[in-house]
């Protein structure tokens, strides 16, 4: 039997996943993501999970879609099969905190994951691109949409019409990544800080991952409505009740992640 393309694990309320196709660069296939997709949704309905990690090898985070297997594909193989919509996109169902973590090549697609990730911490080897335009074909995986929003225009506009290639510290001037941690030490810190999130109450987690994506999704006066909903409705949590109180005692919190 082939070795699965995903490695997953838990360290106390954090689930990492690996991608595991180190020969191919972690090439993202249909079996891959799949197989993402689904350890996504299940670690995101486990109420012992705070947060998830997503990271690949030192090497290479992944190297965008398997050129492999797409290079024979008809429009029709693509727009029947929903490609991307399919199985990439679920990550956009996770309502839990998802951290990236990357070392090396984030290029294509893989680029375009790290983006649907909420935080981006970027090993000192890492490498972001979106070189599809070599291939003459298109970051379609969101790219074009999530980096601009990332970045901004003009930096965007750069990455995906000349398939520059931004190393960790362009990448974290830029505002695409949140860290820059030494390669030895990528998936300590990363730990540290979903263990860190996922120490603390699971639906403020959910409500301010949804908030934040509000911003990029709707006018300010809706998105500040949303927010101010959200707001409203964390004075329904025994949690936020709890926070405040177990601050006014001088205690540290107990939070029951309701
Ligand atoms: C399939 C890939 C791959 C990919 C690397 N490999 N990237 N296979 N799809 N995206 C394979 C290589 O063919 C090779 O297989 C092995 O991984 C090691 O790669 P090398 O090229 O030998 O490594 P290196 O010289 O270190 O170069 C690393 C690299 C280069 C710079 C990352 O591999 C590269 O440019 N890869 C393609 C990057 C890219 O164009 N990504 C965007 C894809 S399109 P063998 O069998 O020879 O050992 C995309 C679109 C997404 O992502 C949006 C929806 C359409």
């Amino acid at each position: 039997m082939s070795e699965s393309p995903i490695l997953s694990t838990r360290h106390g309320r954090v689930g990492l996943i690996t991608l595991n196709r180190p020969a191919q660069l972690n090439a993202l296939n249909d079996a891959l993501m799949d197989a993402l997709g689904q350890a996504l949704l299940s670690l995101d309905a486990d109420p012992d999970i705070g947060a998830i990690v997503i990271t690949g090898s030192d090497k290479a985070f992944a190297a965008g879609a398997d050129i492999a297997v797409m290079a024979d594909w008809t429009y029709m193989d693509v727009y029947q099969g929903g490609f991307i919509t399919r199985n990439w996109e679920t990550i956009r169902q996770v309502r839990k905190p998802v951290i990236a973590a990357v070392a090396g090549y984030a290029m294509g697609g893989g680029c375009e994951l790290a983006l649907a990730c909420d935080i981006i911490i970027a090993a000192e080897s890492a490498q972001f691109a979106l070189p599809e335009i070599k291939l003459a074909m298109l970051p379609g995986a969101g790219g074009t949409q999530r980096l601009p929003r990332a970045i901004g225009k003009a930096k965007a506009m750069d990455m995906c019409l000349s398939a520059r290639m931004l190393n960790a510290q362009e990448a974290d001037r830029y505002g695409l990544v949140s860290r820059v941690v030494p390669d030895a030490e990528l998936q300590a810190v990363t730990l540290k800080l979903a263990t860190q999130i996922a120490g603390y109450s699971l639906p403020a987690l959910m409500a301010i991952k949804e908030s934040v994506n509000r911003a990029h999704e709707a006018s300010l006066t809706e998105g500040i409505l949303f927010e101010r909903r959200a707001l409203h409705a964390r004075f329904a949590s025994a949690d936020a009740h709890e926070g405040m109180h177990a601050f006014l005692d001088k205690r540290k919190p107990v939070f029951q992640h309701r």
